[in-house]
């Protein structure tokens, strides 16, 4: 081993089923004194009684709590100014927890930058944009899928460029993380489905990342052992708390392993249907990965193999190039069981878009860097064009 790698991650991670009702006696390791908190959440958990759960262990501590529940799903730019203004930054919380999915965790990581930085969100996005470091976060997923709970990354979307943009800073790390897989036993099929390939994603990516290191090797082989022992089970039996648990675990070793290596041309390819035609992220995910690990199989056959072993779907006397294409026709087969589309025509896509989407796409220079073989502008267009059948 000849390269140095940095690796930065966060401080506390809690797992366990059940370990929700830890949070009260966990705060004490955000480190700092809480007189006011603002909690950023969504309807369901009101539904199922989360919220009240968590405002009863802070009431009982004599903390106020600031309950914020209109983020929208994968927000807009426009979307967290408005929340902030309104709803953040007058309360001025000492801390921030964050129950929900990637789209609520990433709002909550912006608004914690937000309260500290007097810097506007545009100006933020990109990488190492943030100057100074953000109030205290507890962040606790509900879905099982972009491991945002460990990245350094927070996504929103520009309607006007129809392209989704992240903000990249270590200062968006929590202080804490909670990880109860009985919160995602109430995600709907298809959410766990669209949520758990793209978890998947994030690990097979960063294992075949250009930037790839033994760090990250660890996490995403790790996760795509755990994705692939549960994924199916997840979604056909959701109360099987194994099978949940192991899929907040593979999502969470997902952000990891992307924090050390990256996500390449998928997760590219995946914004501007995002952006424009509001596929949501794990659909686009899922929907573009076996297409773009068929056109980088011959740049990176012997990892496909590796990632094939450890989902237990090749053997070590298979070729590299046989195993990677068992690996790609496991991944059809997952989206076929999963019932995740196909066909972009059901999100209004037509081949005179494609031009467009690919110039936007290879604009995503952050992602595409990491993948191992360079796309052109046709490549991208004839990726797009196999899910117009
Ligand atoms: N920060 C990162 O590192 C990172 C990585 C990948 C993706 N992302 C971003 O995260 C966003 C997507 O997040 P997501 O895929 O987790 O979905 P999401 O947060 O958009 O949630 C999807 C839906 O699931 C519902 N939901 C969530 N948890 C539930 C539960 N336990 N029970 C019932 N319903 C539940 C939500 O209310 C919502 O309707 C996108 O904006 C994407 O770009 C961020
Ligand atoms: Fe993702």
């Amino acid at each position: 081993m000849t390269a140095i790698h940095h690796f930065q991650t966060v401080k506390n991670i809690i797992h366990g089923p059940g370990s929700l009702e830890q949070l009260g006696d966990k705060l004490y390791l955000l480190d700092t004194p809480l007189k006011q908190v603002v909690l950023v959440t969504q309807n369901a958990m009101h539904r199922l009684g989360v919220t009240d759960k968590i405002k009863a262990q802070f009431a009982r501590r004599g903390i106020a709590v600031h309950m914020i529940d209109n983020v929208e799903i994968e927000p807009t730019l426009e979307n967290i100014e408005r929340v902030f203004r309104e709803d953040v930054a007058p309360f001025a919380p000492d801390a921030l927890i964050a129950v929900g999915g990637g789209s609520v965790l990433d709002a909550a990581k912006l608004f914690a930058v937000m309260l500290t930085n007097d810097t506007p969100l545009k100006e933020l996005l990109g990488i190492d944009k943030v100057s100074n470091p953000g109030k205290p976060m507890v962040l606790v997923p509900t879905t099982s899928g972009t491991g945002s709970e460990v990245t350094p990354n927070a996504i929103v979307t520009l309607p006007d460029e129809e392209l989704k943009i992240g903000v990249v800073s270590r200062h968006l790390l929590p202080t804490l993380v909670i990880l109860d897989p009985l919160l995602t036993l109430s995600l709907p099929k298809a959410i766990t489905a669209a949520t758990g390939m793209d978890a998947f994603t994030h690990s097979l990516e960063s294992f075949i990342s250009t930037k790839a290191n033994p760090l990250s090797d660890t996490f995403a082989l790790e996760s795509m052992r755990l994705i692939a022992g549960s994924i199916v089970e997840a979604y056909q039996q959701p109360d099987s708390v194994r099978a949940r648990g192991d899929m907040l675990l593979g999502s969470m070793y997902g952000g990891l392993a992307l924090t050390g290596a990256g996500t390449a041309a998928v997760h590219a390819l995946a914004y501007p249907l995002g952006g424009k035609f509001h596929v949501t992220h794990g659909v686009a995910n899922a929907m573009l990965l076996p297409h773009v690990m068929a056109f980088n199989l011959d740049s990176c056959a012997a990892r496909l193999k590796r990632a094939a072993c450890v989902c237990g779907v090749a053997l070590e006397s298979d070729s590299d190039e046989v195993a990677a294409g068992k690996l790609i026709e496991q991944i059809h087969t997952w989206t076929a069981i999963l019932n995740i589309p196909q066909n972009l025509r059901e999100f209004n896509v037509a081949e005179e878009h494609l031009a467009e989407m690919a110039v936007a796409a290879s604009k995503v220079t952050r992602l595409m860097a990491n993948n191992p073989k360079v796309l052109s502008l046709d490549d991208i267009q004839q990726l797009y064009r196999r899910l117009l059948p």
